[in-house]
């Protein structure tokens, strides 16, 4: 059977998960308000404590349009997120969808690229966070890690320490057990949203219009690209399709989750660049890190405010690394009970109940590049494989229509297809802003998956092995 034609049933793939049945496998503890906090959670972190000052490089004081520009990619893709996560609950996520709709070849290259999304993506928030700690440690004791420790190479240092640290903490966390409850996910998220206000509140009363011009100082190009690393910061927000097995009412609530969290988001998001910008020249938002700690101490005066921003980025991105790594575990996990990836990937602890081998083997992986690698290399990594992964999940839409029209859907793409088109569209003009040198590395990275699916995922694959026991079982029913 060739691997176009493995195509897991979205009724295969809901049976297997439990997740239509009451008080099977995972229990069903999140409801609306906890599952918009967990968005949250896993969304805002590096891309707009750290990354704002990378993407303001780019566009100057219209960074506000290339944060729009990124919100709308993401809003054409969260709609076809919420018909997928409301029509197929289960925790595999794009990986899923993609098995469900084209089949396993493209599957496995979704979860090959997930690995951009989540596994590079623990890097990259990972050193954003070295940045913030060292911004906290400067204003609680006025010393901070030498660049030589805290910097890779090219950065002016030898290696990350801090963000080998975070990573490492994470992952002592998951293999004990200790996931995030509802509760602490929920007061993250609230200190996120009120360091990200507080922030405004205090950049506000500094704010001055001559700041803004001239407004497009790179022009559209400028925008495009700066629009492309913003994108960095909204990334997460599928997060919430992933915790399919542990919602109440899932088919309700997964898609307006979705939308409300991708709402608030961006209004947050539009606001902190302007308040940034109209507080402190583009041009010298673009040269710092930590900016919006640095902008909270010019502007008040003293070290204090920007302690607090900083204290605030430094809780807030940690548990983006964890929620991150923890998604990466998952879906390695997904993948490897298909047969995809190696078995050490779905082998349990007894003792702790947590796949240990899996979170170290991951932790130790990322750890490298967040140790050696810089920030804008690993965000662009993330940010390119997360876009291919949501053209993906636009077409997957598309063919799910065709193939299974009378699966039950709770939300339905409006104006379809023209949202889910527009969405590929827009994925495709992110993608083409990352520029030259990342398109190569991408390229490259795909090449290797498809090997490694040739090699082994192909051999290995449990669907693939039963279509050969019992064809007919699992063979592609006709569209
Ligand atoms: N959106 C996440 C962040 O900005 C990846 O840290």
């Amino acid at each position: 059977m060739s691997p176009l034609q493995r195509i897991k049933s979205p009724d295969l793939l809901v049976a297997e998960s439990g997740a239509d049945l009451e008080g099977h496998g995972l229990k069903r503890t999140m409801g609306l308000f906890q599952l918009v906090c967990f968005g949250v959670g896993a969304i805002v972190g590096t891309g707009i404590f750290v990354g704002l000052s990378d993407s303001v490089a780019e566009a100057g004081p219209a960074v506000v349009i290339s944060f729009v520009l990124a919100a709308i990619t993401c809003i054409f893709t969260a709609f076809s997120f919420a018909e997928l996560g409301g029509a197929i609950p289960v925790s595999g996520s794009s990986y899923s969808f993609a098995y469900a709709t084209l089949g396993e070849r493209v599957a496995f290259l979704v979860g090959w690229c997930l690995l951009l999304e989540y596994g590079v993506s623990v890097s990259a928030v990972a050193v954003g966070w070295g940045q913030y700690l060292n911004e906290l440690l400067h204003s609680l004791v006025g010393w901070q890690l030498p660049a030589a420790l805290s910097n890779p190479p090219g950065d002016g240092g030898v290696v990350n320490i801090p963000a080998v640290v975070v990573i490492a903490l994470a992952a002592l966390l998951l293999v004990r057990g200790i996931r995030e409850s509802a509760r602490a996910t929920a007061v993250m998220a609230v200190i996120k949203i009120g360091v990200l206000l507080l922030f405004c509140a205090i950049a506000f009363t500094a704010f001055r219009s001559d700041n803004l011009s001239p407004f497009a100082e790179h022009g559209m190009a400028g925008v495009t690209a700066g629009a492309s690393l913003a994108f960095f910061s909204y990334i997460g927000f599928d997060a919430i399709t992933t915790a399919g097995e542990e919602v109440k009412n899932p088919r309700k609530n997964i898609p307006i989750a979705i939308m409300i969290c991708i709402g608030v988001v961006t209004l947050l998001y539009c606001l902190v660049a302007v308040a940034a910008i109209g507080a402190m020249s583009a041009d010298d938002v673009a040269s710092k890190p930590a900016a919006l700690s640095l902008i909270v101490n010019q502007v008040t005066d003293s070290t204090l405010g920007g302690g607090i921003i900083a204290f605030g980025a430094v809780v807030a991105i940690a548990s983006v690394v964890l929620a991150v790594m923890y998604g990466q575990t998952r879906i390695l996990m997904s993948m490897s009970r298909d047969g995809l990836v190696p078995r050490v990937f779905e082998r349990v602890s007894p003792k702790t109940s947590t796949p240990v081998a899996n979170t170290w083997i991951v932790a130790g992986v990322f750890a490298v590049p967040a140790a050696v690698v810089p920030l804008d290399v690993v965000m662009n990594l993330t940010t390119i494989g997360t876009l291919a992964v949501m053209a993906v999940v636009n077409i997957a839409v598309i063919a799910l229509r065709r193939r299974n029209p009378d699966l039950p859907r709770s939300f339905r793409v409006p104006f379809f297809p023209v949202l889910p088109v527009a969405g590929v569209l827009f994925c495709l003009y992110l993608i083409y802003g990352t520029g030259w040198l990342t398109w190569l590395q991408f390229g490259a990275f795909l090449i290797l998956g498809a090997l490694v699916y040739t090699l082994y995922g192909r051999r290995n694959s449990r669907l693939g092995k039963a279509a050969d026991i019992a064809p007919e079982v699992t063979a592609r029913p006709e569209a």
